[in-house]
């Protein structure tokens, strides 16, 4: 039993006698009863368990973390794991929560945070601590890459610990699909995918299915890296980035030429409701994050190769749009000791091999054990290793939560009225108030 535990058992066993006395009358009695209750609710919320929150609920999401909690759970009979999380995709619906809970001080032992700008927020904020000292502890400093190293360092401190590395610029197909529809193979040039996606209409399947807001600002942000390239794309989110170049232009016709091909009931789906549409034949191709192998893999039991193939978003052969899920020790943490226990072992080379194969990620650490991983994700590792970085800006590497709600309200607007000047003019407007 904890120190603090025995005092406050010892505490509540001293109040016992006066109550049971009765010789200070009703409300006296009363007035002791409340503090040993209010007592009792603050004890629940210190009892020793790890309290975790992230927005991994669903299918090809929730399997990693469970075998996490597990392991955690066999390791740490006396600090059970308490699953704190808020399900939508992207975290649609957790950062709200989260936000709400930092800013009334009760934030969870440990939260997910995207490396980049969006782990940065919560630094500037100072809801942060820095964990260099569960670097140290943990043996960490040397087993991370030393690009994603500077995605969770702020004035050279430490914020997070990276789990993985998620690729968002993944066009998924259904092969017995394309087959049917005289598809040969995924498409590689834009103007070859938009014949393909003519071909898909002609056979009679959603050419590409689309889900909810997110995944829309997903597809954007892929069709805007495979039209003006990395070097653009990173350029634009710095003080002065050109977003009224000619380049972004081209990328907001394309988008919006290729929503013409999407399924008309997306705003009410969930990503894995569109990737579903893929995995049961009904939809030709997807645009979604490396999450969807997870899904295809583990939860609808597709084969690679087989039930699902997938290829580079045309255009961005070479490029890696890549994000990744980072775990962070928030001020006032509750059980802040378990909390740095947790990150530490986030970081291992197990519980990153074991998280990995079952998310549909590569992991973060430089060490893994390929054999561990399946055909996706094999690929996904040496691709890894070649090819030039683009940053997501839906999962919170390039911009700042505040940049991506302006992109998300003028995204909003365009999805209404499709009009790609107002649009691109509403994203150069974004920039210049929230660059820098
Ligand atoms: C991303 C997150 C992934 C995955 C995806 C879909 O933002 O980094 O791990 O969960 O959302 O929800």
């Amino acid at each position: 039993m904890s120190d603090r535990t025995q005092k406050r058992r010892s505490l509540r066993a001293s109040r016992i006698p006066v109550l049971r006395a009765g010789l200070l009358g009703l409300s006296v009695a009363l007035l002791l009863a409340l503090p040993a209750s209010g007592l009792a609710k603050s004890e629940s919320a210190k009892k020793d368990q790890l309290e975790v929150f992230s927005w991994w609920t669903g299918g090809g999401e929730a399997h990693g973390l469970q075998a996490l909690i597990k392991i955690w759970n066999q390791q740490h009979k006396s600090v059970p794991f308490k699953n704190e999380t808020v399900a939508g995709g992207a975290g649609s619906n957790a950062k709200a929560v989260l936000a709400q809970r930092l800013a009334s001080h009760k934030p969870p032992d440990s939260f997910q945070g995207h490396a980049g700008a969006e782990l940065l927020d919560y630094i500037k904020a100072g809801q942060l601590e820095p964990i260099d000292s569960v670097y140290k502890k943990y043996g960490l400093n040397k087993v991370f890459p030393q690009q994603l190293i500077k995605q969770i360092t702020y004035k050279g401190h430490l914020y997070s610990v990276p789990v993985n590395i998620h690729r968002a610029n993944i066009l998924w197909y259904n092969p017995a699909v394309l087959k049917k529809a005289g598809i040969t193979g995924a498409p590689k040039s834009w103007s070859e995918f938009i014949s393909d996606l003519k071909k898909a209409k002609a056979a009679k399947v959603i050419p590409l299915s689309l889900a909810e807001q997110w995944t829309e600002k997903h597809l954007l942000e892929t069709t805007m890296i495979a039209t003006i390239g990395p070097a653009n794309w990173a350029a634009l989110w710095k003080k002065g980035g050109n977003w009224s170049s000619p380049g972004v232009k081209t990328a907001l016709n394309r988008y919006k030429e290729l929503l013409t091909y999407t399924n008309s009931d997306a705003a009410s789906l969930t990503w894995q409701d569109a990737s579903k549409l893929v995995a049961d034949g009904k939809a030709a191709f997807n645009i979604m994050g490396d999450w969807a192998d997870g899904y295809f893999r583990v939860d609808l039991k597709k084969k690679p190769n087989k039930g699902y193939g997938w290829a580079a978003v045309p255009g961005t052969s070479g490029v890696y749009d890549w994000l990744s899920d980072s775990f962070t020790l928030p001020k006032g943490a509750p059980h802040r000791a378990a909390a740095v226990q947790w990150l530490g072992f986030l970081g291992s080379k197990k519980a990153q091999d074991t998280f990995n194969p079952l998310k549909g990620s590569i992991p973060a650490r430089k060490d893994a054990n390929p054999k561990l991983y399946d055909t996706y994700l094999k690929w996904a590792l040496t691709q890894w290793k070649s090819d030039k970085l683009a940053g997501s800006l839906t999962h919170g590497v390039v911009a700042s939560n505040a940049w991506n709600t302006d992109i998300d309200t003028a995204l909003g607007l365009f999805l209404q009225n499709k009009d790609v000047s107002k649009f691109q003019s509403a994203l150069s407007t974004a920039a210049k108030k929230r660059a820098g």
